[in-house]
Parts: C-alpha cells; sequence; structure tokens
C-alpha cells in the first residue's frame, strides 16, 4: 500500500536511524530538558513545553492533586510509533519518564514527573468492536464510560471500572475489579493482546499465542515492562441490571456485617451479585454505603437477601441499564487523597474487630483534625469464582489465593499538602492494625490490590516468590537494560533483587 511520506517524516527517521542501539547501555549525560527539545525537534507537534498553553492542563491532568507535577514537557503521542521513538530515545540517553493514562491514580510521581518527560496517552482514544471475534480493540486513554457508551449500541460491554471516568490503562495494568469481576474474572484476565512499546522501541503484541510470557507479566505487571497503546478486550453481553445504592446510618454497620457475612459464606455464591460497602466514620450525615448490582434485570435477588431488612435512609436500586448503573456512582471530590489496601478472609469474628477498628481508634482523631479530613472504609467480596474465571482465561501474575475474601480499602482524603505527612501516616498505621489482626486470626490473606494501595505498599513483592521470579526473567528478556525498572521511577514497581 502505498504511503506518502513527508520531508518532515524522513529527517525524523533519519535523526533515528543515527543512534547506536540501546544495548550499547543506558548513557544518562543528557538533560531532561535537551532531551524535550530533541524529541519536539523530531516528533513536531505533541510536545508541550512549560511555556506553552496547554502545559497546565497537561501537568495537572492526574484526578487528585496529590499527582501534579512538573514535568519538563509533556509528550502527547498519538501513535505507537511517535511512542516508540520517544521511548528508544529517552532509553538511550538515559532519561527519566512517566506514564499517564486517565491519570486516576493518586500516588504521588505514579502517573507525572518532576524533572522528566511525561507520556500523556489521552491521545490514544479509540474503541472498536469486533463483533465476529468477540472482543473491543479499546486505546490506553480511553476513559470505561466511554468505552460502555459505545459499546453499549451492541449490547455488549467489557470487564472494566466502576467508576466511569476511570481511565483504561491503569485500571487494566494494576488488573482491575469490575462488578462483572466473580462470572468473568478481573479487568486484565480479559486483555486478549497487549499492543505495547518496549524499551528498545520495539512494538509488539503479547497474546496467548505471540509473546506469552510477557502478555502474563503484563496482567498484573505495571507499567515494569513497555507502554501499552492498546488492549483487545473479550466483550460480553450486557443489558438491563437490577442495581443502585443504599445509604445507611453509622449504627447499622454491625447488622451490615453480619448480612455480609451471610452473603459472602453463601454455599454457591451467585456470581452475577456484586456490591462495594463503603463506610464514612467520621461523616455525621453519610454512614455507609451499598452499591449493589445484579448483573440481570432481577428484583430482589436472593444473593441480597441478607441486607433486605436493614432499614436504609436512601435507596436508588431499581432496574436499569448496567452503564446508568454505573453513572449513578458517585466518585470522591477531595483536592488530596491516598489509600491503602489489605486482603482478609471471611470470618465474623475479625469483622467485629475491623468494624471495632475503623470506628473507634485514635487515627480518627487524627484525621478528623486535619483540613476537610475524611475516611472511607470499603469492602470488596472476592469469590473463588473470579479467580477461577482468571485461571481459566490464562492466569495472572497477581498470585491470588483460592479461597473468597475481602478486598479491603481506606481512602483518606484532606485539604492541605503541609498535612500529607500526618494524613498519610494515619491511614496507613489504621491499615496496619486491620492486617495485624487479620494475621493474629489466621484470616490473613497475603495480597495487596494495587489499584487500592498506596504507592509505599509493596504490591509486587506480595505476588509470590514464584511469581515474581517469573517477572523478573520477562524482564531480562524484553527490558534486559532494566529502562522500565531505572528511568520510570513512579507507580509500583518490581521489588529490587537483593
Ligand atoms: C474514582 C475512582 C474509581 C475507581 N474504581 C476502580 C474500580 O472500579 N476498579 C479498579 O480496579 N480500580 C478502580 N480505581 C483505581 C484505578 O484503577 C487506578 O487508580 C488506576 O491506576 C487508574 O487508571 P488510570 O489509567 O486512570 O491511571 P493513571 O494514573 O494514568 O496510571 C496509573 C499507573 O499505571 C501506569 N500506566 C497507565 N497507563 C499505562 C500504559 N499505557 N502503559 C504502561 N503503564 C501505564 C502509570 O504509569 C501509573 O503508574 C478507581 C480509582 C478512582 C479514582
Ligand atoms: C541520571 O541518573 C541519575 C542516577 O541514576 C539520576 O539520579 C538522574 O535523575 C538521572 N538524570 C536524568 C535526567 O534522568
Ligand atoms: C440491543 O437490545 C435492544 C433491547 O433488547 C434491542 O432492541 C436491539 O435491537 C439490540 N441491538 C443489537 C445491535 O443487538
Ligand atoms: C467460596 O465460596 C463459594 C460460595 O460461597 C463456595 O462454593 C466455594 O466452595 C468457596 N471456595 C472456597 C475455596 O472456600
Ligand atoms: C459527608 O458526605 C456528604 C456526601 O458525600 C458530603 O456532602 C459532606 O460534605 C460530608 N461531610 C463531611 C463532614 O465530610
Ligand atoms: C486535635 O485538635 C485539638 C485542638 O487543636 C487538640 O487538642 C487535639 O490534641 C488534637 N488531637 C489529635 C489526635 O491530633
Amino acid at each position: 500500500m502505498a504511503r506518502i511520506i513527508g520531508s518532515r517524516a524522513l529527517s525524523v527517521l533519519a535523526a533515528l536511524l543515527y543512534l547506536p542501539s540501546p544495548s550499547s547501555g543506558v548513557l544518562n549525560q543528557t538533560t531532561a530538558s535537551t532531551a524535550c527539545s530533541y524529541l519536539e525537534s523530531v516528533l513536531g507537534t505533541g510536545v508541550v513545553l512549560p511555556n506553552d498553553a496547554p502545559y497546565s492542563s497537561a501537568s495537572q491532568g492526574n484526578w487528585v492533586q496529590t499527582a501534579w507535577a512538573s514535568p519538563t514537557c509533556v509528550i502527547q503521542a498519538t501513535t505507537a510509533q511517535q511512542v516508540s521513538q520517544a521511548v528508544r530515545y529517552l532509553a538511550h540517553v538515559g532519561v527519566h519518564f512517566a506514564i499517564r493514562s486517565g491519570g486516576h491514580s493518586p500516588a504521588p510521581l505514579g502517573a507525572n514527573i518532576n524533572d522528566g518527560v511525561l507520556f500523556d496517552m489521552s491521545g490514544f482514544n479509540s474503541v472498536e468492536y469486533d463483533a465476529r471475534l468477540g472482543v473491543a480493540v479499546v486505546s490506553t486513554g480511553m476513559r470505561w464510560g466511554d468505552v460502555y457508551r459505545h459499546l453499549d449500541q451492541y449490547n455488549v460491554t467489557v470487564v472494566g471500572g466502576r467508576i466511569l471516568q476511570v481511565g483504561v490503562g491503569g485500571l487494566t495494568l494494576g488488573s482491575g475489579l469490575s462488578y462483572l469481576s466473580d462470572l468473568y474474572g478481573l479487568a486484565c484476565d480479559n486483555v486478549v493482546n497487549f499492543e505495547i512499546v518496549l524499551a528498545d522501541g520495539s512494538i509488539v503484541n503479547a497474546n496467548k499465542h505471540s509473546h506469552a510470557d510477557l502478555w502474563w507479566a503484563l496482567k498484573g505487571g505495571a507499567n515494569n515492562f513497555g507502554i501499552v497503546t492498546r488492549f483487545t478486550l473479550t466483550t460480553y453481553p450486557t443489558g438491563l441490571v437490577w442495581g443502585g445504592y443504599r445509604v445507611y446510618t453509622l449504627d447499622a454497620l454491625p447488622a451490615l456485617f453480619d448480612a455480609l457475612l451471610v452473603y459472602q459464606s453463601a454455599v454457591v455464591k451467585d456470581p452475577y451479585a456484586n456490591l462495594m460497602m463503603q463506610a464514612f466514620p467520621l461523616n455525621g450525615t453519610l454512614g455507609v454505603l451499598l452499591n449493589m448490582v445484579y448483573n440481570k434485570p432481577v428484583e430482589n435477588p436472593t444473593a441480597f437477601t441478607p441486607f433486605h431488612d436493614i432499614p436504609a435512609i436512601a435507596d436508588t436500586v431499581h432496574i436499569q441499564p448496567m452503564t446508568d448503573f454505573l453513572a449513578s456512582q458517585v466518585p470522591p471530590s477531595l483536592p488530596r487523597l491516598n489509600w491503602f489496601a489489605t486482603s482478609f478472609k471471611t470470618d465474623a469474628t475479625l469483622f467485629k474487630t475491623v468494624e471495632e477498628i475503623v470506628t473507634s481508634s485514635p487515627e480518627l482523631d487524627t484525621i478528623r483534625n486535619l483540613t476537610a479530613g475524611s475516611i472511607a472504609v470499603g469492602w470488596q467480596p472476592i469469590s473463588t469464582s473470579a479467580i477461577a474465571a482468571g485461571d481459566a482465561r490464562g492466569g495472572n501474575a497477581l498470585g491470588l489465593a483460592y479461597t473468597n475474601q475481602t478486598w479491603f480499602v481506606i481512602d483518606i482524603g484532606w485539604w492541605d499538602a503541609e498535612d500529607d505527612t500526618v494524613a498519610n501516616e494515619a491511614a496507613a498505621n489504621l491499615v496496619a492494625r486491620v492486617e495485624s489482626a487479620a494475621k493474629s486470626s489466621g484470616h490473613y490473606v497475603d495480597y495487596i490490590f494495587m489499584n487500592d494501595a498506596a504507592v509505599t505498599q509493596d504490591v509486587i513483592g506480595h505476588y509470590g516468590i514464584g511469581n515474581v521470579a517469573r517477572l523478573r526473567a520477562v524482564q531480562r528478556r524484553y527490558d534486559p537494560l532494566k529502562v522500565f525498572q531505572k528511568l520510570v521511577p513512579g507507580g509500583f514497581k518490581l521489588p529490587s533483587e537483593r
């Protein structure tokens, strides 16, 4: 097929062809600003510098202020080839970089950078449905809401985020919990192909048949192996669901825990039923929020019977399209935010202890004292059917224990940058209390859900020794110079070798 190559593109090619191969070693003699000037000259448009008008929105494109930074420049690429050229060059000159898709990770410098180059992937914004193959090809910069709305016209959906604004790239590479997970596994389990730019600039498709080791590693591998440009996701039929949220006062918490225990202990848990429960121990008006959905248009299904008689102060649950249900989920809005995760098995006594910890620990006073200090305590029941579904789709790197479990999360929000340390310490202490209660009761699950974890938690280190060794082997094969380990400092990294 004939393609017209402009003179600018030819000079780009020429400039890159003269680069020695990165295998000659990472040089790191170039400053980030020199690198930005060079990239601007070779890539043409799409390199935003601090004096350019779009810089403030590009550098502050992350959801919360705690993740804002001042990159030396922002690369707004739209093709895998541009990303390839830039990565190859940055790897060669040893300049630090960061990758941002939807920007919804609150991790400071996880998807942004000071003194380095930020890849803003929001230009990768296409979604295409292939009815014949039963897949959707989704670019990394898409938000889940735009993906679902596009697929709704075909009455299909994909396993993705529960809040529509969240980005495809970070959620999927961090595993991805969906209201469909008990049926079909995590978001990463449903990736049949990753299109990824590797450290040497090559553009590779990783799937079951080709680069299967990399395909496996990317299911939980975060930003450790390359920049993913597109995901091919399995689609499933969708339509009307019975879903919404109920609000309870805080004193309903004991009854809700009893209900949660019954819900999670059902002999055969109905995988069409899904929920997330959040308590707000410091909010007098908002006590407990129960998001619940049954993935069929069936009212009051048996799975939710344990919750039926607990009086709610608000109830929006009704039959509606899945995407409308998701659109009714309200994300928190606070300038500074972080979250911490841990996991444990289903157990009445432990649930009681956790309830006491999150409603009466001294850290609550510390958080209450911060300007706009708030916490949300979340319970996410995970069934063995979700883990089995992941195994059936080729397996992932997460090292999940085959047991019914709760992925627990504490979100903390506050207002002032000067409170960062106190807020983070308070939340970390609360999670440490929960974790030690889980351990001493024998119900601890050695897993930290990346998408709810603080960047100070060693998420990948908890995938298990065997999985970490396998991930390192994949790294040796696809990124022998450890470009993504060393030059991409932000986010959840492979633990360093001792
Ligand atoms: C309101 C809200 C609701 C949420 N709901 C859910 C939920 O239902 N289920 C769930 O699992 N999680 C959920 N999360 C957590 C969310 O999945 C993570 O914060 C995730 O990192 C967001 O993805 P993103 O693309 O927006 O993130 P970003 O902040 O852009 O990226 C996060 C990390 O991924 C890396 N990364 C992003 N794109 C790429 C890429 N293309 N190649 C390589 N590395 C990349 C970045 O470098 C960064 O380290 C929610 C978060 C928020 C704020
Ligand atoms: C060069 O390498 C050093 C040491 O690893 C690092 O601290 C520095 O930030 C690097 N410089 C750039 C521009 O990436
Ligand atoms: C989607 O479902 C609706 C309602 O059942 C139906 O009217 C419509 O024809 C379906 N569309 C497609 C493309 O299957
Ligand atoms: C998990 O719970 C389900 C339903 O309650 C049950 O069928 C299954 O046996 C449990 N799995 C394990 C490993 O305990
Ligand atoms: C409690 O939650 C409600 C609803 O999200 C919110 O409007 C209000 O500001 C919160 N109050 C406090 C004290 O955090
Ligand atoms: C909260 O603030 C009050 C008033 O300033 C102070 O007396 C108290 O010690 C603080 N408590 C905590 C736990 O920080």
